[in-house]
């Protein structure tokens, strides 16, 4: 009788529901960032030079006389993504089954239910935990190697380093659970739901696996561009790519024009 007259008078605490809309907000900047970063990454389909630009145009190598970008940019993308990630993953942790029990009935449920809003909650807890370690480590060697983003030194990495089994493994986790994020932060925030709750619920999903397809695509052809380009670079692993593409004219060039331009003069190409 005594406890439960001290429950009932206590005020209900909003901190849950506030640590539930950060662990949204967060998601969705991180959501956000990775359809961006897996896009970035893939542009070495397209070949290095398209590679180099890009991620010199990420590090503001316009703004530079040399053409070379700012490390620094990188430096600060990776600490303001990497406070994310750990927070995000703090607020995740709340959520986890964090005893044998508790997952076995977690387990079931899956089992039992045959629910896919369970079973994706389930890939959500799996694909998260495994991205704790495989994520940590990524983000930990662009935080000490913010210089390192070009071609050769990002293949290098893929092969030489032996780092492709890691990205795979990340690969595969992060579009899984940012995209099955994003869909389920929709259909908690009510967004995009037409007038047919039921029939924008299928249009969501419907989206949500074409996004999945679509860059896990652009991340295994990303991942194969990188391992070719590192296996034909191994004997000179860890020298940089010298052909640094600052202007768009300069991508479209044609190979003759390369001894013109005095930059390109000591391409490695
Ligand atoms: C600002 C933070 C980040 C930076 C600067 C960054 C940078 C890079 C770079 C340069 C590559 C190309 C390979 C290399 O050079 O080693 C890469 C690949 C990759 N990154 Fe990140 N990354 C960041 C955050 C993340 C996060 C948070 C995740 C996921 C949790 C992630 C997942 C991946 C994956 C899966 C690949 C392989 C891409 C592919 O399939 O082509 N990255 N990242």
């Amino acid at each position: 009788m005594e406890s439960y007259t001290i429950e009932s008078n206590k005020k209900k605490s909003r901190l849950p529901a506030r640590l539930d809309f950060a662990q949204s907000a967060t998601g969705l900047i991180l959501g956000l960032f990775i359809w961006m970063h897996l896009l970035f990454d893939g542009s070495i389909i397209f070949g290095k030079k398209v590679f180099s630009f890009v991620t010199g145009t990420l590090e503001l190598s316009f703004l530079s006389d040399t053409g070379h970008g700012y490390p620094i940019i990188v430096f600060f993308a990776v600490t303001v993504i990497s406070i994310l990630f750990i927070t995000h993953a703090l607020l995740g942790m709340r959520k986890f089954p964090n005893s044998y029990k508790q997952h076995r009935i977690m387990a079931d449920q899956v089992i039992i239910t045959d629910h896919m809003e369970t079973k994706l909650w389930y890939v959500q807890a799996i694909t998260g935990f495994i991205m704790f370690f495989a994520g940590s480590v990524h983000l930990y060697t662009m935080f000490a190697n913010p210089g390192s983003v070009d071609p050769y030194l990002s293949a290098d990495r893929v092969v030489s380093g032996n780092m492709w089994l890691l990205y795979l493994v990340l690969l595969v986790c992060v579009v899984l659970h940012a995209n099955i994020g994003l869909y389920r932060l929709c259909l908690k925030w009510g967004w995009f739901s037409g007038k047919d709750a039921k029939k924008s619920r299928l249009k969501l999903q419907m989206l949500r696996n074409r996004i999945i397809i679509f860059y896990l695509a652009i991340g295994v052809l990303g991942i194969l561009a990188f391992t070719i380009i590192g296996m034909g670079h191994r004997d000179k692993a860890g020298e940089r790519y010298l052909g640094q593409v600052t202007s768009v004219e300069m991508l479209v060039e044609m190979p003759q024009g390369l001894a013109q331009t005095p930059y390109i003069a000591d391409s490695n190409e």
